[in-house]
């Protein structure tokens, strides 16, 4: 640790412990101010976090924390193209996916810009063929169908978004994901469609992704015994950036969107792996969603640290994974649209920073989390009563779709009352097993309306804040090499199990699983 990291990390470790003792509901009472100064807005979103264990010498420590770790300086490399991914060697510029495009980005003396616009454009173009019904299978039929077949973040992004999005709907195609190797979740899929009027999108970074080609190989098996003899190609769109492991699986060059090695596989969801999204959507939707997240984007690049958002939100994260022991961040969105949220979240934020760094600090939190109020009526009793500290982040949009108004508010009151009855917990004395402490702190993300505006500015934020975690524990957000030990292990497996070649090295429970499985 650099000395002035280290000073500001004993100072913070102090504070927390004199914290202990404060109640989150007198902060409140001391200072009659506390929600306007530690609550913030940008654009479509405001932040009340005034429902943390925070005051103004905390926040400044944290801040000091952050600018001895040159957090300013990071910010700067990640949106100008630096080589953030320092053990990849290469940038991390899903940033630039959502930038103005008709300006300019260097990255190794190539202007990126102009490459992001051409395959925009050509998914653009394709989606509007979806729309408009002229893009045909090979017996002229409509494409009624669109099975995305893609796993982590060829897939949470999109099926997230879409979902998220689905009252701005713009056709009438349907949408599947196929993401598991477990043969049921394709077979189900291929029941609800029509071979001749089907359309599979690859989508996989690698192209290398054992779970994609296994899925892909048996959408390419079933077209083929229905189709049979025509030419199935035209069944296929591939989204890579390895467009010569495409070809070599039989894809049409002009079938191939692109993407690029500098936008990690979470971070793909703005590139043309969003394809499932934009066909919902439709393009202008989809240029509003990139329009939010550039807006975010703009804040993070430009706001000071003490007044920008992204950092905040991981400053608070810090504050109580490493002073406070937090493990968990639980994550709840009061909003059903919103219900694979934490599922993506859990990739974004656990995949990126899930590390251990050199000096052994505390690195990501396990994300969970589930829809309100539904998650009220299954895990809350422990955030309320359990023994475990879990910080919290409520997300709400203070305007519904739907005509029903009156629940709307309903499901509002709810999100506040649970934010409120964890910090404040029971006043009444009452018996042990009713005893509800309180003071368990909470963030508040309240959306304007869940537009596709503000779901961009939303999964920006969260992009953004574990960025700058990363930096303040020293970690490389941008690679997974600890993902990459189960793969090569599960290709060993795979011998094992076909031809019960058993290596005598592996461990007695392996071995004896093999064994009853091949029985
Ligand atoms: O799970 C590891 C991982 O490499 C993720 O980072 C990635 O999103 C996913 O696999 C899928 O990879 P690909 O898009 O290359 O198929």
């Amino acid at each position: 640790m650099n000395h002035a990291r280290e000073k500001y990390w004993q100072m913070l470790e102090k504070a927390a412990h004199l914290m202990q003792t404060c109640r989150l509901s007198d902060l409140f009472t001391h200072d009659s101010q506390r929600v306007n100064k530690y609550s913030i807005c940008v654009d479509k979103i405001y932040l009340d976090y005034s429902k943390n264990f925070l005051n103004d010498d905390i926040l400044a420590l944290l801040i000091n924390l952050a600018d001895s770790c040159d957090l300013s300086l990071a910010i700067k490399q990640l949106l100008s193209g630096a080589c953030v991914n320092s053990t990849e060697s290469k940038p991390a510029l899903h940033a630039a996916l959502r930038q103005d495009l008709d300006s300019s980005l260097q990255v190794n003396d190539v202007d990126i810009l102009p490459l992001v616009k051409a395959q925009k454009e050509k998914m653009f173009h394709l989606v509007s063929q979806l729309h408009q019904g002229t893009y045909l299978g090979t017996t002229k039929s409509k494409i009624t169908d669109v099975v995305n077949i893609g796993i982590g973040g060829s897939d949470l992004g999109p099926v997230m978004a879409v979902e998220a999005l689905k009252e701005y709907r713009q056709t009438s195609i349907k949408l599947h994901f196929v993401s598991n190797i477990d043969p049921e979740m394709i077979t189900s899929v291929l029941q609800e469609c029509t071979p001749s009027s089907t359309l599979f999108i690859l989508s996989s970074k690698s192209f290398t992704t054992p779970e994609t080609l296994a899925n892909a190989q048996v959408a390419k098996k079933w077209l083929e015994d229905k189709l049979s003899p025509t030419d199935i190609n035209k069944h296929f769109i591939a989204v890579t950036a390895n467009p010569e492991k495409a070809q070599t699986f039989g894809i049409l060059p002009e079938n191939i969107l692109q993407f690029w090695d500098w936008v990690g596989g979470r971070y793909s969801i703005w590139s043309t792996i969003g394809l499932p999204l934009a066909i919902s959507i439709g393009t202008s939707h989809f240029e509003s969603f990139l329009l939010g997240a550039r807006k975010m984007d703009e804040h993070f690049a430009n706001a000071p640290l003490r007044q920008n958002m992204p950092v905040l939100l991981a400053l608070i994260g810090i504050w109580y994974i490493n002073f406070w022991q937090a493990k968990t961040l639980a994550v709840l969105p009061y909003s059903t649209r919103l219900r694979h949220f934490a599922d993506y979240l859990q990739q974004l934020d656990m995949e990126s920073n899930g590390k251990t760094p050199r000096v052994g600090t505390a690195t990501g939190p396990i994300v969970w989390g589930q829809v309100g109020t539904n998650g009220q009526h299954a895990f809350f009793q422990l955030l309320h009563q359990g023994t475990h500290f879990i910080p919290v982040d409520f997300i709400a949009a203070k305007l519904s779709h739907t005509p029903f108004k009156d629940q709307h508010l309903h499901l509002l009151a709810n999100c506040l009352a649970q934010a409120r009855a964890l910090m404040q917990g029971s006043e009444e004395k009452r018996e042990l097993h009713e005893y509800m402490p309180g003071n368990k702190p909470s963030n508040m993300l309240l959306l304007e309306q869940l537009t596709p505006t503000a779901l961009g500015q939303l999964l920006a934020l969260y992009e953004h804040k574990v960025f700058v975690q990363g930096i303040i524990w020293g970690i490389n957000s941008f690679d997974q090499p600890g993902v990459e030990l189960g793969k090569k292990l599960a290709h060993t497996l795979i011998a094992g199990l076909e031809s019960g070649a058993i290596d005598s090295k592996m461990d007695p429970s392996t071995q004896s699983l093999i064994e009853k499985i091949r029985a």
